[in-house]
């Protein structure tokens, strides 16, 4: 139960109650974004060249680690061209036909939203090709031998694609995308401005100090800053008068269980299975998620950018590897790197995007 408790609060995806509150804190336009600067430019020039010419905009490829506002810009991108939003996800399009019925309901201008789009089938990837390039689609009726293909076409629309898994979309999808974004952990100065502009939206006092302590340990995600603005505002109306300080955020995160680099439990329990128990590896994923206990896509796309980010961990080969700093975290000794071993691998960047399965 517990447990259960301070997962939820430091997992940086949605539900319940904080899915309402995240909507409330929501930027409703480009100009609300916080961070991202370049982001926000180049997909500003990208919509204000479509306004102008009245044209519906190429598509769009969000891509990033969860919580760090691609949801939040497919919104924006409808809200800025004053067009409807159609949303789904790649899991819930198992058949093409499902495309396919999404498809032939919308509008000239319209902005289709899928999520995860690198978890749709096959199949529908390729209906979705045809549809982007060329507005058409095969709809098939019948089946068995007597099935026909009816083409049928749509209005000019825009995909906007969201995706924490970049590297898993098949090159003809990502290549038909006009314009694609790569969303990077935010630097603490623009988590410090959301903590704050949420705070207000919020209509809690937080001081300086406290906005500052928030945002260090926010995991560079803004979805996590706000989580955590809120369990510091229980905490500072339980426990304190209600305003939000430093030392009453600091006593909040510690209660949370979020250290002073912001890394959370699973963050913790990858680094300390790599070092405790595979001696600093490299293992491999799949057996480092056994370890922990946890999918292996939450391994890999929850813990695993923001550990990879900061220097904890490295991808190479043959495995993920612990560096000297991951063991220090823990207060532990990193082993020393034996010259002729294999270890000598955690300092090759130029390593970090291979994966050994
Ligand atoms: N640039 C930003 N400025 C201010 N707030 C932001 C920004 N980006 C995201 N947020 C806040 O963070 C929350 C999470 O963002 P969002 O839902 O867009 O993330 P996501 O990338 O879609 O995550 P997931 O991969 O889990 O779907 C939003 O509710 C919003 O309040
Ligand atoms: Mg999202």
């Amino acid at each position: 139960m517990e447990e259960e408790h301070l997962r939820a609060l430091t997992q940086a995806d949605a539900d319940g109650d904080d899915r309402v509150v995240d909507a409330a804190l929501r930027p409703k336009s480009l100009d609300e974004v916080v961070g991202q600067h370049r982001v926000r430019d180049q997909l500003g020039l990208v919509l204000e060249a479509a306004r102008q010419r009245g044209r519906a905009p190429d598509h769009v490829l969000l891509s990033g680690p969860p919580g760090l506002g691609k949801t939040t810009l497919a919104m924006i991108i409808a809200n800025e061209m004053s067009a409807p939003l159609r949303v789904t996800s790649g899991p819930a399009i198992t058949h093409a036909g499902d495309l396919a019925s999404i498809l032939s309901g919308i509008n000239e201008g319209d902005v289709v939203f899928v999520d995860e789009i690198h978890r749709m089938s096959r199949p529908a990837e390729e209906m979705l090709y045809m549809a982007m390039e060329d507005f058409r689609v095969d709809v098939v009726v019948g089946k068995g031998p007597g099935a026909t293909a009816i083409p049928l076409d749509i209005p000019p629309f825009t995909l906007v694609g969201a995706t924490t898994r970049a590297g898993l979309l098949p090159g003809p999808l990502r290549d038909r995308f006009g314009f694609t974004a790569h969303l990077d952990f935010y630097e603490p100065a623009d988590l410090d401005l959301i903590v704050r502009r949420s705070a207000g939206l919020l209509g809690v006092e937080i001081t300086d100090g406290g906005a500052g302590r928030i945002a260090s340990r926010s995991r560079g995600t803004p979805r996590i800053a706000n989580r955590l603005l809120r369990r510091v505002r229980d905490y500072a109306q339980v426990r304190a008068d209600g305003v939000l300080t430093d030392e009453v955020a600091a006593a909040a995160l510690d209660l949370y269980e979020v250290d002073d680099l912001g890394l959370d439990r699973l963050d913790r329990s990858v680094i300390e299975a790599l070092c405790l128990r595979f001696a600093g590896g490299p293992v491999g994923i799949a057996t480092l998620a056994v370890a922990v206990g946890e999918e292996r896509e939450t391994v890999e796309e929850v813990a695993e950018p923001f550990l990879v980010r900061n220097g904890f961990l490295v991808r190479t080969p043959r495995g993920r590897v612990a560096t000297p700093a991951a063991w220090e975290h823990l207060g532990l000794t990193p082993p020393r790197i034996d010259p002729a071993g294999g270890r000598s691998s955690t300092s090759g960047t130029g390593q970090q995007e291979l994966f050994e399965d």
